[in-house]
């Protein structure tokens, strides 16, 4: 039990990130006393608006009168209570998980103070929406695949949602066939306009010709090859999460990104 949560812990903050949505934020980021209560953001698309809801382990207005397989089924097929959960949700980025992993995550997540919070507005969905998981990241990894370093890596990188966010879009939904990684996709944000960047082994259109380090360093601390600060998302994704990936995960990570064919 007690490795379950350490390990539940491990996958929500370094690489899942459930707090970037589920986690209300204050002045200094996340405020860490309603955890988990529902995000400030909310997301629009083309056939919804949605909020991250409230996943503490509140009866009434959270997630604890939720069985184990209704949690999961959130987690990594995203149906809610009432049918399909709006795409801002990243199931397709959390199929990959592992029995094991996927179940820590659910400890962890119990093991958290019950947030009593009702949702700001009722999320409005109409649309039916077609899954994209990474390729290699269609269904659950076992354990022995997260021994292999670069599975290992596109492990993270489907968890971590490098590939959702990194990869070019058509129609609103990542083309992993002819973008993975390419990068393109446009976040509008009160902070301003950002382009997710080409992560691919391109010499000069990604980062093919990076070193190890400036991709940690990219990763981890959001800084760009000349040791600008990159933009949020990356950025606050990086120093509030990211951070926190193992150097183990950080190195198949790596690894994994060097095998992205090139793209322009
Ligand atoms: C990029 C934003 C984002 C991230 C990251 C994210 N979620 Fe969500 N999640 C959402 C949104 C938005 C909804 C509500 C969707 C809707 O109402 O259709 C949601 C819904 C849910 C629900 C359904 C709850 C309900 O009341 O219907 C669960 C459970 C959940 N998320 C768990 C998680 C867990 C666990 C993680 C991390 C492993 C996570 N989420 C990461 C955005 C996110
Ligand atoms: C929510 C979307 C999102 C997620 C998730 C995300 N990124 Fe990013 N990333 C971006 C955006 C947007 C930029 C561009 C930031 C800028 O222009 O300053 C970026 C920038 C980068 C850069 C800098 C590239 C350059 O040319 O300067 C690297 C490297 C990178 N991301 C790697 C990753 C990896 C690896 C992961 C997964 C661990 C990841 N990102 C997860 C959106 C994301």
């Amino acid at each position: 039990m007690a490795a379950d949560l350490s390990r539940g812990q491990y996958l929500v903050e370094a690489l899942a990130a459930c707090d970037n949505c589920h986690t209300p934020r204050g002045p200094d980021g996340y405020n860490l006393s309603a955890r988990f209560s529902g995000g400030a953001q909310t997301f629009t698309g083309k056939d919804y608006v949605a909020r991250g809801s409230n996943i503490s382990p509140d009866k009434e207005t959270g997630v604890g009168g939720w069985s184990d397989e209704a949690l999961s089924a959130a987690i990594v097929a995203g149906l809610g209570r009432d049918g399909q959960l709006a795409p801002a949700m990243p199931a397709d980025s959390y199929r990959a998980l592992t029995n094991a992993d996927r179940r820590a995550i659910i400890a962890f997540l119990r093991a958290q103070p019950a947030v009593k919070a009702q949702p700001a507005a009722q999320p409005q969905r109409n649309g039916a929406w077609t899954p994209h998981p990474a390729p290699g990241a269609e269904a659950a990894f076992d354990e022995a695949a997260l021994s292999d370093r670069i599975k290992r890596g596109l492990y993270i990188a489907s968890i971590a949602r490098c590939l959702a966010c990194h990869s070019a879009e058509v129609d609103d939904a990542p083309d992993f066939v002819n973008g993975l990684g390419a990068g393109g996709k446009i976040f509008r944000m009160a902070a301003g306009v950002a382009v997710a960047s080409n992560i691919t082994a391109h010499p000069d259109k990604g980062v093919g010709a990076w070193s190890d380090d400036e991709l940690k360093r990219a990763i981890t601390q959001g800084v760009s090859r000349k040791g600008a600060a990159l933009k949020p998302p990356m950025s606050t994704l990086a120093k509030a999460h990211f951070a926190k990936i193992s150097p183990e995960d950080l190195d198949a990570l790596i690894s994994y990104l060097r095998t992205l064919p090139p793209k322009e």
